[in-house]
């Protein structure tokens, strides 16, 4: 039995798509939601200062909350620091994520696809490894948007979104080749969910979205092992780095049943 919770970790709110499949998953659990809104977004920092300040958070949150297991559902920053992480603190399971571009070579059928996600993530050295690895057989268009993921904390908050901005962002991930066209787009950033139903209605044409929301769930509940929760009496928590949480981000948080 343990009332460890199961922390999740992301540069804003975009972690809060996963933390929902986590939740159908596995409702026994616990959950600390780290947001650090201090520096977000990560998607223009530099790989060294990011890769620091990562691993000093997690110094600190794994002393404070003592979860069981770590998610960081967050591409940019588990592009940068899964291996770095896991080297620093053996001993704690840690699950990552990558840009789901394994599943989209074996799923599309044009051999086109494109991933969207930071412009952080695009950069990565592990997002271009994955694509020869994976899909050398397929057409890889990395889109790396400096607007989505800002979007979609307004979005959130607020309720609005510009359809128009959506539009532009997500053009280039639309390619037309020898008579074949992208049929699959991978959203390779937390936040992008969010925005789904917006970017279907945006889009010049009807392709799949990628989320790999459900996929990062289900690996935190087989690292669980079976090990049993006591049904936790602490309620789940949203931590936020800046240490000030507005209104509209705790009443977000108090959707999501997270308490500041
Ligand atoms: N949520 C992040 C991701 O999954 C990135 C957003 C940002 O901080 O730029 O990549």
């Amino acid at each position: 039995m343990t009332d460890r919770p199961i922390l999740m970790f992301d540069s804003g709110i975009g972690g809060l798509t996963v933390l929902r499949e986590a939740r159908v998953l596995m409702p026994d659990r616990r959950f600390v939601y780290v947001a650090d809104d201090a520096a977000f977004p990560y998607g223009g920092w530099e790989e060294p200062a990011l890769k620091q300040r990562i691993l000093d958070l997690f110094a600190d949150l794994l002393e404070r909350f003592k979860p069981e297991l770590s998610v960081i559902p967050c591409n940019t920053a588990s592009t940068l620091v899964i291996e770095a992480i896991r080297e620093r603190f053996p001993g704690h399971p840690f699950v990552g994520t990558v840009p789901a571009i394994k599943p989209a070579a074996e799923r599309t059928r044009s051999g086109l696809v494109s991933v969207l996600a930071t412009p952080g993530t695009v950069k990565r050295q592990y997002t271009r490894d994955l694509i020869t690895q994976w899909a050398s057989k397929c057409h890889v268009r990395l889109v790396g948007s400096h607007k989505l993921a800002a979007l979609a904390e307004t979005y959130m908050r607020e309720g609005f979104v510009d359809e128009q901005v959506v539009a532009e962002e997500i053009a280039p991930c639309f390619v037309e080749q020898d008579g074949r066209r992208t049929d699959i787009v991978v959203l390779a950033c937390t936040h992008y969910p969010f925005l789904v139903n917006r970017m279907r209605k945006t889009a010049p044409w009807p392709v799949d979205w990628i989320d790999p929301a459900e996929a990062i769930a289900r690996r935190a509940l087989s690292l669980l092992d079976g090990s049993q929760a006591t049904r936790a009496v602490e309620p789940d928590l949203a931590v936020f780095t800046s240490g000030k949480a507005d209104f509209a981000t705790r009443r977000l948080m108090q959707g999501f049943g997270l308490t500041v």
